[in-house]
Parts: C-alpha cells; sequence; structure tokens
C-alpha cells in the first residue's frame, strides 16, 4: 500500500537519497526544506507531479513550522523523519575552547527543531496508519562510546535522543513509535568524501529498518541496519 512520508532537510544528502528512494517505491513524499522550489527537488517535482509536494520549513523557526502545518493540515502522514541536521563550526568546538553561539545554533537545528516538528505534525502521523516518527541522530551522541571532539554536535545528538525518549513515551499510549537512527557515516556535505557508503545505500537501510519497526522498537538508538547502539 502506497504510504505518505514527511522528510525534513530533503533537498540533499541523506534527505534528498531518502525522498529519491520512496518515490522509486511509489510511495508520496512530503519534501520538506528551508528552499524546496530550486535545485534536486524542483526537478524531482517536475517527474513526480502526484506523489511529491514541496513544503518551505525551517525547523528552527516557530513561524515557519506554523505555517507548514496549515499547508498540510488534514494531511495524514505514515512516517514523519526528521532529518534536518547541522555539524556546526568546525575547529572552534573543543571542550577547552567553545565558540558558544556556534553550539546554541547546533542545539537549535538538532535539539529543538526534531521536537517543534514532532510537535507540529503530531496530529498527521496520528492520522495516518504507519504511526512512526524517526529521527536521524548520530552515533556521535553515544555516550557509551567513550566520546572525545566535536562537543556541540555530539551533545546535541545525546539530547536530542533523550528529547525524543521522552516525546516517545508521551505518544506511547497513542502507539506511535519513536525511532531513533545513526544512517552510518555517509557521503554528503556533512559527512565528506571520505565517508564509509554513498547517501543511496544509507536510505535503502533507514526506510527497510523504519518499515519492519513498530511498537516493539519505540525508543530503541539503532544504526540505519537495525543494530543497536549503546546510549
Ligand atoms: N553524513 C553523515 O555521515 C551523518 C552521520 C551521522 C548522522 N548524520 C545526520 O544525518 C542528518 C542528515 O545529514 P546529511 O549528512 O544529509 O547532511 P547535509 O548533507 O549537510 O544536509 C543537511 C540538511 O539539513 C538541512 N537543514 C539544516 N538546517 C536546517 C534548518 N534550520 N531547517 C531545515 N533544514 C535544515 C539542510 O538544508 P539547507 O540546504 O537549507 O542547509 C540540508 O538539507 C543530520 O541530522 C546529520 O546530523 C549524518
Amino acid at each position: 500500500m502506497t504510504q505518505t512520508w514527511m522528510i525534513t532537510g530533503a533537498n540533499r544528502g541523506i534527505g534528498l537519497a531518502l525522498t529519491m528512494a520512496l518515490l522509486r517505491r511509489g510511495d508520496h513524499v512530503v519534501a520538506a526544506a528551508r528552499n524546496p522550489w530550486g535545485g534536486a527537488l524542483a526537478e524531482l517535482a517536475s517527474e513526480h507531479m502526484a506523489a511529491l509536494t514541496l513544503l518551505e520549513l525551517d525547523v528552527t523557526s516557530d513561524n515557519s513550522v506554523a505555517a507548514a502545518k496549515q499547508v498540510l493540515a488534514g494531511r495524514p502522514l505514515d512516517v514523519l523523519v526528521n532529518n534536518a541536521g547541522i555539524h556546526g563550526p568546525r575547529g572552534t568546538q573543543s571542550a577547552l575552547s567553545m565558540d558558544f553561539d556556534g553550539w546554541r545554533e547546533v542545539f537549535e537545528v538538532n535539539v529543538y527543531g526534531p521536537l517543534r516538528v514532532a510537535q507540529a505534525f503530531l496530529p498527521n502521523v496520528e492520522a495516518g496508519a504507519g504511526r512512526k516518527i524517526a529521527t536521524i541522530t548520530s552515533r556521535m551522541g553515544s555516550i557509551g562510546l567513550n566520546p572525545s571532539g566535536s562537543l556541540p554536535y555530539r551533545s546535541s545528538k545525546a539530547a536530542v535522543n533523550m528529547t525524543m525518549v521522552v516525546f516517545g513515551n508521551a505518544v506511547r499510549e497513542r502507539d506511535i513509535s519513536v525511532l531513533l537512527f545513526h544512517p552510518g557515516w555517509v557521503r554528503t556535505d556533512m559527512g565528506g568524501g571520505g565517508a564509509d557508503i554513498a547517501p543511496d545505500e544509507s536510505a535503502l537501510g533507514l526506510i527497510a529498518t523504519i518499515d519492519s519497526s513498530g511498537m516493539a522498537q519505540t525508543n530503541s538508538f539503532r544504526t540505519w541496519q537495525g543494530e543497536a547502539i549503546p546510549w
């Protein structure tokens, strides 16, 4: 059965790969991005007029999310994917010398963004049959893996893990599963050219793992292939 997925940060990287893979298999996609009207999404929209909805959305902005919520009012979503994210200032992220404004910005996108989006589109997910909200976090947010370096990014991913687990417990009785994923080390603008896997491989793994997940997996922290990651 055709599903409808909404992806944030859908204009490039993993978000674009998810969008393309879902369209290829015949699903409908709401591709949300700060500027969805140009670039790769505009090209895709001309090929997939019926299946692709472009939605302007800045996850850090209450006004932008409220406007997008209005546009999507009444439209059921099977799966909502919080994918948008930033790494933050490179080189000034040290535990010994911190760019605090840069750190704050990372939290705006990576922590407050996913919760703002999950709250806004919860009625759409409740109206759908899939009832899943997935967040692309990172194994770099694992405290158990004894981290060092990249403090703003790592702390934001640890914080979004906690945020979405608390959210997951708040929506557990509504049968909505809340899932946390490390997408692999992926060749995107963020991951860099030397990363392990192509965006398409990550996207296909994420989609297969999300497809096979339900309430039994709510509040799990796993890789794109479904392997558990220590908190
Ligand atoms: N690549 C990896 O190896 C890797 C590993 C672990 C986790 N992740 C996570 O995977 C997710 C996707 O990463 P990626 O590698 O695809 O990164 P990317 O290529 O840098 O793409 C990031 C996406 O997030 C969007 N974004 C940034 N700020 C936003 C905002 N305020 N509102 C809406 N969208 C915003 C960007 O949109 P603009 O074009 O408008 O900037 C872009 O679409 C992120 O959450 C990242 O932390 C990636």
